[in-house]
């Protein structure tokens, strides 16, 4: 099979519809909407219902994107799943979500690199398209977030969402030419942010904070080095929604205008491994433009891509 570049023909987005507004952590924490907004650019998060999965947000995301991309799920050879909050231990939330696509046969994969878990499995992606082992590939990153959260801890409840985001990777055709990756791991700070078995997630804020900024800044260097470009000639930065503070000390770092840099934040929170497809979903398609998109989170994992839009 001869290969061509791996591309993003499509990206698609599912959010549920129970919104959790700041005020909602007034009524019973010590913070207030003011602290919430300044510290992180959160206004408002979605929260599934108790009965929802991971892979329920999963499938609507699949679905749609399939439509847009005029595909059935028996025209997929592979499916990734990038998630932290998998439906059960076994077997993966990939292999449920396949069971929920009628007629889909094709093999399916979970992805664990938390908050870019997006980025690591477009790389696993282009890999296997580029050495002509698959077309067709579903890339779906689904989170559950509020179920992993401890309800009284401040310093987490009030920053993550749940949501869906997913897309299709082609052997070639129309979208986000997938030009350039880069994946990073800092092991030694597995325990900055980590969620112990049976438990709910445990942070240490400001280090997470720091060392997202840190990393954040070299995979921008990395990518403008390896694709000789400087930061005018893109278009767009696709940064993971974590924290309004930290794409601003980016953003600062490196003088990127602000009408280059979309966000969700303020009305998603973080929904981690969704949050760059649902980001994807809401930019417009600019035709002969270079895109980057940067991610960090827990491992600590952190990865960047350069797209040209087609
Ligand atoms: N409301 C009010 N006060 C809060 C609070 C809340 N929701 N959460 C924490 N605080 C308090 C702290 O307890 C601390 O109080 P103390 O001084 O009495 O001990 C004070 O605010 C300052 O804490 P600090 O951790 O220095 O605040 P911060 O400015 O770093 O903001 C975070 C806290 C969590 C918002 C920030 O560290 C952060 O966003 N870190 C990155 C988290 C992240 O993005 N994780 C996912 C990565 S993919």
């Amino acid at each position: 099979m001869i290969s061509e570049p791996a591309t993003i023909i499509a990206s698609a987005a599912y959010l549920p519809p129970n919104r959790v507004k700041n005020s909602h952590f007034e009524s019973y924490l010590d913070t207030s909407d003011s602290w919430i907004y300044e510290r992180t650019g959160i206004k408002e998060r979605r929260w599934a219902d108790m009965g929802v999965k991971a892979s329920d947000m999963g499938v609507f995301a699949a679905t749609e994107v399939l439509k847009k991309a005029n595909m059935e799920p028996k025209d997929l050879d592979l499916i990734l799943v990038a998630t932290m909050t998998p439906d059960q231990p076994l077997p993966s939330t990939a292999a449920l979500i396949q069971s929920k696509l009628a007629g889909c046969k094709a093999p399916a994969m979970d992805i664990s690199a938390a908050c870019s878990g997006y980025l690591y499995g477009l790389s696993v992606a282009k890999a296997f398209i580029e050495a002509g082992m698959y077309k067709n590939i579903l890339l779906v990153g689904c989170e559950k977030m509020s179920q992993v959260l401890d309800p009284n801890d401040r310093s987490t409840i009030i920053l993550f969402g749940d949501g869906a985001g997913a897309s299709v990777i082609t052997s070639g055709g129309k979208g986000l030419r997938i030009d350039n990756i880069i994946l990073g791991l800092d092991g030694n700070l597995a325990n900055s942010l980590y969620i112990p078995q049976g438990g709910s997630m445990k942070m240490f804020g400001q280090e997470v904070f720091k060392t997202a900024i840190q990393r954040g800044v070299e995979v921008i260097e990395k990518l403008l080095e390896k694709e000789k470009l400087l930061i005018e000639n893109i278009r767009y930065v696709i940064f993971h929604q974590a924290n309004m503070r930290i794409i601003q000390n980016i953003q600062k770092r490196f003088q990127i205008p602000e009408e280059k840099i979309p966000t969700t934040i303020e009305y998603t929170a973080n929904t981690s491994a969704a949050s760059i497809p649902i980001l994807l979903e809401s930019i417009s398609h600019e035709q002969n433009q270079r895109y980057m998109s940067v991610a960090f989170g827990a491992g600590f994992t952190y990865a960047g891509a350069i797209f040209t839009s087609l």
